[in-house]
Order: C-alpha cells, then structure tokens, then sequence
C-alpha cells in the first residue's frame, strides 16, 4: 500500500491563507482533508503549532466531525444517509448495496483505496431520501439495484441521478425546545420559504431578527444590525426562553443556539455572528432543557 506525503509547505500555505482569523480552525482542516483525503498526523501539529492551539485539540475536532479521517480514505468518498427519514425508507438496504458491491464494511477503504464507505445522521435533504452522496455530489431516493449503476457513474463523474441545485435547498420548520410554539412566520418570505422569527439581546439592543429557514443559509433581517463577531443573546418571542443549547461553537467557542425541528431532531447554529458553525441533527432525540 502507498504512503500518502505530506508536504509541511503546503500544509504552512494552508493555514497561512486564514490569517490568523477568528474560528478557522475547522476551515483549515477542511483544506488539509481535501489536500489529502485525511489529515496526516503531521499535519495536526503544523496547525497546532501555527495557531497556538493544543495538539489534543486538534484530535478532539478531528474525531467529533465525522467529515474528518484520521486515516487515509478511497479517491472516491461514499456516504450512506441513516438518519431517521432515509431509515424509513430503507437506506440500510442501500448500505448493504455498497457494502456487497464495494467488499467493504462502512467505515472501511476498498485496498486498492479507490473508494472509502462511510453512514451519516442526516444530509439535509430528507424529503429525497434516501440520499446518499458521492464525492459531495447528492443522489435521490436510492434503491439497493441503483447502487452498481450509481458507482459506475461517480469514477465516470457521470451523475444521472444527482440532485439538481434546487432540489439540494433544504427548508426546517422549527419550534421553541421550551414551549414548542412555532418560530415560522408566514408573513415574511425568502426565497419563497417562511422565515423563522427570534428575539436577540446585544449591547444593550433587544429587537427581532428574521433568519432564512433554508438550512446553511445565513441571511437575516434584524431590527438592529448585528456587528460581525458579535454574539447575540437569542430568545423564544413566545415564552422569552433563552435558546441556547449548553454546547459550545467548535470553531470559535461562542454559545450554540438550539431550535427544534418538526418532526423530531434539532438545529443549532454559533450564536457569533459571521461564524458559520451550524448543526442539523434529526435523528437526535435530545430534548434539552432550557
Ligand atoms: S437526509 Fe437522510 S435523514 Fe435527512
């Protein structure tokens, strides 16, 4: 089997191009998993060196984001959706498909390292389930027998099934996790989706803001604008519930915000604004109290 190289210059490139900013960790070790399909050990300890962080903190964002490998994976990454909605419609059947077509368990690389298996909670893209995706290009409502057809097409960057752009968009309708009223108001739109309505607390300014319901989206209309770096106290306009989670931002350690989604699960996103820190999990049963 081939060692992967890394090269220390490219990786000092990498870290370099963030300029120190603010919650860039993450997106430093995106690049550095994109450069070599993992991040090599040695690579950890250029970033923690570079920003100052602990090498123990680089292994604990490289095991908590399952985007991340420590390990070399295939040139072609697969990942299965098992999140509850593509589990009701049969997404196990689905891995099993690639596990037989690939000879591979998930959480495996093929030996000839061309493809690496892998299961996810949720994608976002739930109503198209079962979704699985492809070197980050998605596939819809995924039988076992598409499986073979579907391998074929990604080492021939063919996608026949792939989801167009605007299938991709992904609206959540979410609630207070204290009092469970809806956050969603009709009379505002973006893009044609409700917008979800909060209050917000910052330097001494309460006021509403509106943020997208389109998952990964962050435009908002506020009543006041939030300075960039900023974090902002967010409240239930219903019961003035504070929303926080009790986590903090892996990127910037800010407080998380949580919103239940209908249906079950939750999203959280950075209560810092600018930060880009956000969750979606619905499989997630955790109803945490507030
Ligand atoms: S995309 Fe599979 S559960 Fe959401």
């Amino acid at each position: 089997m081939m060692g992967v190289r890394m090269n220390p210059e490219d990786v000092f490139r990498l870290v370099d191009k963030y300029n120190g900013r603010h919650g860039s960790i993450i997106s430093i070790l995106e690049d550095i998993q994109a450069t070599y399909n993992f991040l090599p050990r040695g690579a950890l300890k250029i970033v923690a060196n570079r920003t100052g962080r602990s090498l123990v903190d680089m292994y604990a964002l490289a095991t908590f984001y399952r985007n991340f490998s420590l390990k070399p994976k295939g040139r072609h990454v697969a990942s299965v959706c098992m999140g509850t909605a593509c589990h009701v419609r049969r997404s196990p059947d689905v891995l099993e498909g690639f596990e037989q077509a690939l000879a591979i368990r998930a959480g495996e690389t093929t030996r000839d390292r061309e493809f690496s298996l892998s299961t996810v909670n949720c994608l976002g893209a739930c109503a198209l389930g079962p979704v699985a995706v492809i070197d980050g290009e998605y596939y819809r409502n995924v039988k076992s027998a598409d499986v073979e057809k579907i391998l074929k097409h990604a080492c021939r960057d063919e996608n026949i099934l792939k989801m167009t752009a605007e299938e991709e968009v992904f609206a959540v309708n979410v609630s207070c996790p204290r009092c469970n009223r809806s956050l969603m108001t009709r009379e505002h739109r973006l893009d044609g989706y409700p917008m979800v309505r909060v209050t917000v607390s910052f330097h001494r300014k309460h006021g509403w803001v509106r943020l997208s319901s389109l998952y990964g989206d962050y435009r908002i209309e506020s009543e006041y604008e939030i300075p960039p770096g900023v974090i902002a106290h967010f409240f239930c306009p219903s019961c003035h519930a504070e929303l926080r989670s009790g986590r903090l931002c892996a990127s910037c350690d800010a407080p998380m915000i949580i919103l239940f989604v209908r249906g079950g699960g939750t999203v959280q996103f950075c209560s810092r604004r600018g930060c880009k820190e956000h969750m979606l999990d619905l499989a997630d049963e955790e109803h945490l109290a507030l």
